[in-house]
């Protein structure tokens, strides 16, 4: 085996864009999903699963030349609730946040629940509480329903 052979392979470092680092390992799929890619996005995306790291294996996004909106965070927040979103500008991590959940989330996951005045075609717009941000859990403000699982129902 030569030098090169021995040198483990990394993902590129982005010149600018968002590197969404601690997915919990498996769920990068799901990140993308919520990002709409590849559908609604033509940016360089790469993405790394099982990645080994301090606390045992990750996947990790990077999507090129785009910020994040509040929305798309909480989202990913839902699904990987320990993930960072790292700014980078210039080569330069710019800008470090670890996501956290809000109190409320409205109008990013759909009830479980078909009954639901959120799921009845009346302009109600979802409506959940977070129970847990570390696990994480919500319920339904009007319908109390608590989703199975909650990745299926984001929007
Ligand atoms: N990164 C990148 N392109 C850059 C700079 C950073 O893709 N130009 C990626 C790194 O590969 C890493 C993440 O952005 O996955 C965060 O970078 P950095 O803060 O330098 O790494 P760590 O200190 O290991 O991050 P943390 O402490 O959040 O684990």
């Amino acid at each position: 085996m030569n030098k090169d052979e021995m040198k483990p392979m990394k993902i590129p470092r982005i010149k600018d864009g968002t590197v969404i680092d601690h997915i919990p390992s498996g769920n990068a799929l799901k990140v993308l999903r919520i990002l709409k890619i590849p559908t609604l996005d033509s940016n360089t995306v790469s993405v790394a699963i099982n990645v080994k790291s301090k606390m045992g294996k990750k996947d990790i996004v990077k999507v090129e030349n785009r910020e994040l909106g509040r929305e798309e965070v909480d989202k990913i927040a839902l699904i990987a609730p320990k993930a960072t979103i790292n700014i980078i500008r210039g080569y330069e991590v710019a800008e470090k946040h670890k996501v956290e959940l809000p109190d409320e989330l409205s109008g990013i996951a759909r009830c479980q629940n078909p009954t639901c005045i959120s799921n009845a075609g009346e302009p109600v717009q979802s409506r959940f509480i977070v129970t847990d941000k570390e696990i994480p859990r919500i319920k339904c403000y009007y319908c109390q329903r608590e989703p199975e699982d909650i990745a299926d129902r984001i929007i």
